[in-house]
């Protein structure tokens, strides 16, 4: 389950032309298992008509402080207390103006005010850059971010007036993710987590290599799920076709040497180290400078061992960080994986059956977690839930050994 499964969300939406991404956003946000209930200002219904909102929430839109139809007038307390999160998104420059002052001349500013302080308040905001550059909006998000309202974004790129720069609103998959990392609890806030993901290349010439099936979307979903956990995180990846989650630090790299190099410089001062890539064995023993031709029928190629990343990490010794690796078996998988545990001196490691189309390269996936003296069987289920799955036990373990 990811972190926004079964919360109560209060969307708040404000005058801007990204207004109509919202009604995505509403889809996206069921789909993670949110009740919604959306909150519009007189600007955003100028972009977008609230009958949109009502139909996809499958409640009314609320606007008006004094509504009539409203149970006692109250919305903006019945609201803020019936709210578990506030996502203003997309979040206006006036708007954010009117909530860094603590304005309440509207029912979304209004109910803002009166949410109670353990309610997280979050604000994707969505403008042209001018307006986000401008020394009033830079100085109201200061304001906010002092007292705890999550800044989601923006985005850069092209914008509704044609020009390009920062101001975009988040795309709404990204935006989903940036949420789901401000609802808690953290318990690695504070910690950082370095992890690699993805397959790498080993080269034979300019145009070839040697790779393997892995998307990388086990190792991208561990990364979001530590991020969700408050870990400031490091995604070290070979080449993937994914979006970085929101506030990850990605480091591509392409070959297993350039991810062992990578790494090393990541892993000081690390607390944990995931190594979720499926990293090439071996290498080429040459590479070719040039594309090499087509010759005789047959061609063989030498190829050399590769260092073992997540084995030179667990022998780091003193102030090494806690070591999960992963197994990825066709067969005997738990003989297999307790053996690669305690060759490479692991402190836990994350075993997968990747016969018969399993493991890589699909949407869900099934775990035996391994320790010293324990276990436990993870069902199959989305790589994404599972890999919340996966930090929960990493989390109970790292905290277990006192780290
Ligand atoms: O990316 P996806 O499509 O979502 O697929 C996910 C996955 C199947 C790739 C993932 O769940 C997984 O199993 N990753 C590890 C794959 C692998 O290389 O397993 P292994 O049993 O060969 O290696 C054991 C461990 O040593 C792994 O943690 C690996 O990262 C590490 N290793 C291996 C070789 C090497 N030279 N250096 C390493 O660090």
């Amino acid at each position: 389950m990811g972190m926004l499964h079964g919360r109560r969300v209060l969307l708040g939406v404000t005058g801007s032309v990204a207004a109509y991404k919202a009604c995505d956003f509403v889809r996206r946000l069921q789909e993670a298992g949110c009740e919604v209930r959306v909150v519009m200002t007189a600007a955003a219904c100028e972009f977008v008509a609230p009958l949109s909102f009502q139909a996809l929430s499958g409640f009314p839109v609320r606007s008006a402080v004094f509504d009539a139809q409203a149970e006692a007038g109250m919305d903006h307390i019945s609201l803020a207390r019936w709210a578990e999160v506030i996502v203003i998104a997309p979040a206006s420059a006036n708007f954010i103006a009117r909530l860094a002052h603590g304005l309440a001349d509207d029912l979304l500013s209004t109910l803002c005010l009166a949410r109670l302080v353990q309610t997280p308040l979050c604000v994707a905001p969505a403008m042209n850059h001018g307006m986000w550059l401008n020394a009033a909006t830079q100085e109201n998000v200061s304001t906010l971010r002092r007292r705890g309202v999550f800044v989601l974004g923006p985005g850069q790129g092209v914008q509704a007036c044609g020009e390009v720069g920062e101001g975009r609103l988040l795309e709404i998959p990204v935006l989903l993710g940036a949420l789901e990392q401000c609802v808690g609890p953290w318990p690695l806030r504070g910690r950082r987590v370095v992890l690699t993901a993805g397959p790498t290349r080993e080269a034979l010439d300019p145009v070839r290599y040697v790779g393997n099936r892995s998307s990388g979307r086990m190792g991208y979903a561990l990364a979001q799920a530590a991020a969700c956990r408050g870990a400031e995180v490091v995604l070290v990846s070979g080449p993937c076709a994914l979006a970085v989650p929101y506030g990850v630090r990605h480091v591509a790299v392409e070959s297993a040497a350039q991810m062992r190099e990578a790494v090393l410089a990541e892993v000081g001062g690390c607390d944990v180290f995931i190594g979720a890539a499926a990293v090439a064995d071996y290498r080429a023993a040459a590479v070719a400078a040039q594309k090499l031709k087509k010759g005789a029928d047959d061609w063989c190629v030498s190829l050399v061992r590769n260092p073992d990343i997540l084995a030179e990490v667990a022998a780091l010794g003193v102030g090494r960080p806690f070591v999960v690796g992963f197994a990825a078996e066709t067969g005997r998988l738990v003989e297999l994986a307790r053996d690669k545990l305690v060759r490479k001196g692991l402190d836990m490691i994350a075993a997968n059956d990747v016969s018969e189309g399993q493991g890589f390269d699909v949407a869900d996936n099934a775990l035996s977690v391994l320790w010293g003296d324990g276990g436990v069987d993870l069902p199959r289920q989305s790589k994404e839930a599972l890999a919340h799955a996966l930090l929960d036990v990493i989390v109970a373990r790292y905290l277990a050994k006192g780290c």
